[in-house]
């Protein structure tokens, strides 16, 4: 007695299906956040101390919600970011991300730690859709350099570095389910030996240089003529360096809540980062995005009107997969797409461009 994909009407309506059906490792894997799960809640919670001060009688007839991000155009303002391990929720795994994304012209990251392999993503992808790579610096500089260059070959546009996991959090749901079902599917390409009980994600992140640091960067602008983007950004200060080091974007992020707990949410980052930016003149030298707790059009508008370029989603994509697989995906898309349209409208916002700063309040955030 599954509801029926009609009968989901937004993103969360997927969690809970997925929640339902999934196997209970793979619940425990994409659900789980770090320690207490603080700033996984607040990822979502903090959307609602933004409020909207909407524009009346502007025209809205038509409303454009196509954009650009990192030099290419999307019809709209939010990409499928990376999730590892897309088998834990569906047989075909990541792929499915991929067609769902190319049905609604919208840009998918691919993860490091993919279940498909690589190419098999890169080969699922139709006419010149977008694909960027997530990366996961390897101890190794070797791997890491082929892994960028052959995505580079392979017609990625963008490298996002992830810089919030010199180690992987501590998610407390996903080791005690590991440590109830050790029979689970996680793979590791690399060769390293697994613990199993730490959970699925510790098994396989022990490749992770935790010596990554901003001196590395010019050697990753050497390699590769993609844009990078940082990954997993959490201070105004880290942005202003990442401009001076010269990438071309930063992903305000907690990686999910899944990291450090407490560490605050990308959209309240976002709303005191942009002030200091702004005196600083650097809004418009980095592209600013945000992922996060992101499940409704609104929270995707309310990042826009405070200078995101974009936002990324994670695992509303991973239930509606899990859920439903590809018409899953498809319906997750087209609903928020319908609620873009009408939040656009609402806010009296008949392109990107016209959503503003002065369309949001954000006084509730300040004195949080
Ligand atoms: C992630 N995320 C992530 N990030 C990354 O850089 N590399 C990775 O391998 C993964 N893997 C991963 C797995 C699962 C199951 C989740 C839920 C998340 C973090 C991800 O890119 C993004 O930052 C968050 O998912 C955004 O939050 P929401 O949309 O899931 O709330």
């Amino acid at each position: 007695n599954k509801p029926t994909l009609d009968q989901c009407y937004n993103l969360l309506d997927f969690e809970a299906v997925a929640k339902r059906v999934m196997k209970k490792t793979a619940w425990a894997y994409y659900s789980s956040g770090a320690d207490d799960e603080i700033t996984l809640r607040d990822n979502h919670s903090a959307f609602h101390r933004i409020w909207f001060r909407p524009k009346i009688l502007v025209d809205v007839e038509k409303v454009d919600m196509s954009t650009t991000m990192l030099g290419t155009k999307t019809s709209m303002p939010f990409y499928v970011t990376a999730t590892a391990l897309g088998k834990l929720g569906h047989p075909e795994g990541e792929v499915v991300l991929t067609k769902g994304a190319a049905k609604h012209n919208v840009i998918q990251m691919i993860p490091t730690l993919a279940s498909c392999s690589f190419d098999e993503i890169c080969d699922a992808k139709s006419g010149d859709q977008i694909q960027w790579l997530q990366l996961y610096v390897n101890k190794n500089r070797e791997i890491t350099r082929k892994i960028v260059c052959h995505a580079e070959q392979r017609g990625c546009t963008a490298l996002f570095i992830t810089v919030d996991a010199p180690q992987l959090g501590r998610r407390e749901k996903d080791m005690r389910s590991k440590f109830e079902d050790n029979g689970s599917s996680v793979q590791n390409d690399n060769g390293d030996s697994m613990d199993r009980s730490q959970g699925a994600a510790r098994a396989i992140s022990s490749f992770i240089d935790p010596s990554l640091s901003w001196k590395d960067i010019p050697w990753f602008k050497s390699i590769t003529k993609m844009k990078i983007v940082l990954k997993g950004v959490q201070r105004v200060e880290d942005v202003i360096k990442a401009c001076e080091a010269g990438v071309d974007g930063v992903v305000l992020s907690n990686h999910g809540g899944r990291q450090l707990d407490t560490a605050p949410s990308g959209i309240e980052i976002l709303a005191a980062a942009m002030p200091i930016l702004k005196e600083r003149r650097l809004e418009n030298k980095i592209e600013i995005y945000i992922d996060g707790g992101i499940r409704r059009a609104s929270d995707i508008v309310k990042a826009l009107c405070l200078g995101a370029r974009g936002v990324g989603i994670g695992r509303p994509f991973l239930y509606a997969m899990s859920a439903y697989g590809l018409p899953g995906v498809d319906r997750a898309m087209q609903l928020l797409k319908d609620e873009m349209e009408m939040n656009m409208r609402l806010i009296g916002a008949p392109t990107i461009a016209d959503l503003e700063e002065n369309m949001v309040d954000t006084r509730a955030v300040a004195l949080h």
